[in-house]
């Protein structure tokens, strides 16, 4: 049995558990073992929840703990305690990933153990995963992503007709929007995906703040009646072009050819070009408790699997760019055109 901790026993935390409990038998069919859940951390009083970290990375039981608390502090703290016991972290906090992934990265690896983030960027969708396996080979030059599922959902509802504020309610009702959706429509939260992908594929690190951002705020119902004239869709992406180095954060006009067009509703898509590969498409649900737990668990079983070693993560040594580009628009146009 591999017993693990969950940092964070909120909506992910507690998908993560639901995920081990549910799929047990999936899971000692991959692993050849079972997962056991010792520990719960979190910041609430619930019975059988400790409160203290040092209770966890001081059990020798424990080889891998998930951390889905969000944040920067105390996940960084906690974090880097894990790693320097030897414990293997999962995560799901793409907040992090951005600000502290490169140092956790280099801390896992010289405690002989894991920081993986498969959570952290498309939810669900094992988009990391297959760029560090599948396309470590690949040139990649561009990446292209529906990485925000508020926004996919609002932008959706606009196109049949809604105005942005009815259909901003509608996802805060629904659940999908947070009462403070400004990272969302703002582009904040496409941007730290986007950088982190970018940072994967070009051998830089790119931080989140260096990211040129636009949200969605002024998207207007005149753009997307206008834009569907052309035949085109208004899609909120996080670009990454290689050949300028160039990472941005913007609606885009999506012409009905390309797979981005069709990616509706709450759902992410997210296209990935190699020089060998060409497209490769990524689609699937980029948020909710049990797609992003089964992420979380995806790289717990990759932790369990090759304990006592480290697994490459993407991240290492990699050194931040000066400054980061953000494409030109096209002379007065209000979007560029993907
Ligand atoms: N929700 C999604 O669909 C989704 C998708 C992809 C990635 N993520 C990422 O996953 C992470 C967790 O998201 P979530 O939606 O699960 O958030 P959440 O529901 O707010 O869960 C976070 C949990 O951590 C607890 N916590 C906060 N500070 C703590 C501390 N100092 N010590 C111990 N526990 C603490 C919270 O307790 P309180 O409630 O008492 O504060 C809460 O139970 C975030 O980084 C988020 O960006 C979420």
């Amino acid at each position: 049995m591999i017993n693990i901790a969950i940092l964070g026993f909120g909506n992910i935390g507690s998908g993560v558990a639901e995920v081990i409990e549910k799929n047990q038998a999936e899971i000692k069919n991959v692993l050849g073992d079972n997962l056991h859940v010792k520990y719960i951390l979190d910041i609430r009083d619930i019975p059988g929840v400790v409160n203290d970290i040092n209770i966890i990375v001081n059990d020798p039981d424990v080889k891998v703990i998930c951390e889905t608390m969000g944040g920067k502090e105390p996940a960084y703290t906690y974090t880097h305690l894990a790693l320097e016991h030897g414990i293997s972290v999962c995560s799901s906090n793409k907040e992090l990933v951005d600000a502290y992934g490169v140092e956790l990265s280099a801390i896992a690896r010289e405690h002989n153990c894991s920081y993986l983030f498969e959570a952290s960027v498309g939810g669900g969708i094992p988009v990391l995963r297959t760029i560090r396996e599948a396309f470590g080979h690949e040139k990649v030059s561009r990446i292209a992503g529906i990485l925000n599922g508020t926004c996919n959902y609002i932008l959706t509802n606009m196109k049949a007709g809604k105005d942005f504020a009815d259909a901003l309610k509608e996802a805060q009702e629904k659940g999908f929007a947070e009462r403070n959706p400004a990272a969302d429509v703002e582009g904040h939260d496409t941007a730290r995906k986007i950088a982190i992908l970018a940072s994967l594929v070009s051998g830089k690190k790119f931080s989140y703040e260096q990211v040129s951002c636009e949200g969605i705020t002024n998207v207007t119902q005149q753009d997307i009646k206008d834009a569907e004239a052309q035949g085109m869709s208004i899609k909120l992406l996080g670009v990454y072009e290689a050949e300028t180095q160039s990472v941005n954060v913007a609606p885009y006009l999506v012409p009905a050819s390309s797979p981005l067009y069709g990616v509706n509703d709450v759902f992410n898509g997210i296209m990935v070009t190699g020089n060998m590969v060409d497209n490769v498409m990524f689609y699937g649900r980029g948020a909710g408790k049990l797609p992003t737990a089964s992420a979380v668990v995806s790289d717990v079983i990759e932790c369990a699997k090759t304990l006592g070693r480290n697994v490459k993560d993407g991240l290492e040594d990699l050194e931040p760019v000066a400054s980061v580009n953000a494409p030109a628009k096209p002379d007065g146009q209000k979007f560029r055109v993907l």
